[in-house]
């Protein structure tokens, strides 16, 4: 059922870029022409190459240019055992409250962050038993149902979020799997066959880019929050006696701040570290710290970095009974590594790039992305679409730069409205073939944030954008 709980505060910004990325091709609501479904998103032209801009950084920085990781993409579909060894068939689950009356469904802490919120309290509910949930709600007799008003609460109950997958053609037979509820595990029943098979030396990463599935019921916020996103995730793995795991959480903590603000181009000002307190904290993680956006409805995680010490492996070999040790070549003792773990979401970073790229100047809605990031690094235009010669140089530039950038072709209206159309889209450099080009082989280039014109030669077009581009 689709609950529609209100936008919080401040109002507008947020939906004014919901409403530019379905405009321009960023990001439609999941199945929309069955009406959509909750907490499912696709990803227009546009989208796809901003969200494969994201994940190819992210596999530059911290695989390709790193000598002590090595990349792993492992099966979405996984043997039920794995979750269970994990710990997310037994506890991988969301208090809910239901309300009688209107039958929003919504999750406890959520609920009750959002009420403490409004009476200027600012407290994290994670991790509370359902019968600790009850109890605020029975001591806080102002807090009604968000869609409602009424309050008419059932008890609070938990409920898995992963999903379950029947395999094999005959219910039964096949037996079950799930759908990954996070890429970390395809890392850890992995650890052995990547040992074996490299020359990794601890301390060593392997890192991995792929969907995850949770069954998320809040609705809400675009792609902050869906049932299937994609996770970048490591597991650095150490030897607890060699290597300091306060320094290494450290480093992570330098690493990840510095690919967030150097080259996704965010403003530092709007990030800030939260550690977990010991009751949001899971059980198995010594120490656990998200770095925050300022996301237009609050302060939210974007990228959490976690201690989980040798829980997984060691939950691994006692459920798989294989040996996951590695050989310390000095003292040819039996290690059972140790890992920190940052783990970020794709969709979520790409939502805080557009946000943080969003400006409303005077006459224009601009995208100031770092060009890096742009889904389009550069527009070509004629300055006139009916005057064939303009036409026939600007296409042959627009061939020109088409294998080595994704490069738009815009004759439509005129070139006001075409910059302002690439403003929209964060095209950082616009380029427009007029009679002077005809004349002396030169084009004027635009520049998206200045909205300043230098006049350039067509053999530095190439050049030119690349000495931009990092
Ligand atoms: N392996 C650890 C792990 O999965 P998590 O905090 O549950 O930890 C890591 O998830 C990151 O994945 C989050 O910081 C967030 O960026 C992203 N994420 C988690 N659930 C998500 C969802 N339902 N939709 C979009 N991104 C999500």
């Amino acid at each position: 059922m689709e609950v529609n709980l209100p936008v919080r505060e401040p109002q507008g910004k947020m939906e004014k870029i919901v409403a530019l990325c379905k405009r321009r091709g960023f990001i439609y609501p999941g199945s929309d022409i069955y009406g959509g479904l909750a907490n499912t998103y696709d990803y227009g032209p546009l989208g796809v190459e901003l969200l494969r801009n994201i994940k190819n950084l992210w596999w530059k920085n911290f695989v390709q240019e790193r000598s002590d990781m090595v990349g792993l993409d492992a099966g979405i579909i996984s043997h039920h055992r794995i979750w269970e060894a994990s710990g997310h068939v037994a506890g991988f689950a969301d208090a809910m409250i239901d309300c009688k009356n209107c039958k929003a469904r919504m999750r406890a802490d959520h609920l009750i962050e959002d009420y403490y919120e409004k009476e200027g309290e600012r407290k994290s509910a994670e991790g509370l038993t359902p019968e600790e949930f009850d109890q605020i709600i029975t001591d806080n007799p102002k807090l009604t149902c968000p869609n409602c008003a009424k309050r008419e609460w059932t008890k609070v109950r938990k409920f898995n979020l992963l999903f379950p997958v029947q395999l094999g053609i005959v219910e039964g037979e096949g037996g079950h799997g799930y759908l990954r509820g996070e890429t970390a595990q395809g890392i850890f029943v992995n650890f052995k066959n990547v040992i074996d098979s490299s020359r990794v030396r601890l301390p060593f990463g392997i890192a991995q880019i792929g969907k995850s599935f949770r069954n998320e019921i809040t609705p809400g916020n675009s792609i902050f929050r869906t049932i299937e996103f994609e996770q970048g995730e490591l597991e650095f793995f150490f030897d607890p006696k060699t290597t300091n795991w306060e320094d290494l959480f450290e480093n992570w903590k330098k690493d990840i701040l510095k690919f967030v603000v150097g080259h996704l181009g965010i403003r530092e000002e709007n990030l800030k570290w939260r550690a977990h307190t010991d009751l949001e904290r899971s059980f198995y993680s010594k120490k656990t710290e998200d770095l925050e956006y300022k996301f237009p409805f609050g302060f939210k995680e974007l990228w959490g970095l976690a201690y989980r010490t040798d829980y997984d492996l060691t939950q691994h070999m006692n459920f798989s009974k294989k040996d996951l040790t590695i050989m310390d070549p000095v003292t040819n003792e039996k290690i059972t590594p140790h890992v920190i773990e940052p783990a970020v979401g794709i969709n979520r970073l790409m939502l805080m790039v557009l946000v943080d790229a969003y400006h409303e100047e005077e006459n224009r809605t601009v995208l100031k992305l770092n060009p890096n990031l742009s889904p389009y690094k550069i527009a070509v235009f004629p300055l006139l679409a009916n005057k064939p010669e303009l036409v026939d140089k600007a296409r042959s530039i627009y061939d020109s730069l088409k294998p080595n950038f994704m490069t738009a072709w815009d004759d439509r209206g005129n070139i006001g409205k075409r910059y302002l159309s690439q403003d929209e889209a964060g095209t950082p450099w616009c380029v427009t073939v007029d009679f002077q080009t005809l004349e002396d082989d030169t084009v004027t280039v635009r520049d998206r944030d200045s909205a300043t014109q230098e006049r350039i030669k067509i053999s530095e077009i190439q050049e030119y954008i690349n000495s931009k581009l990092q």
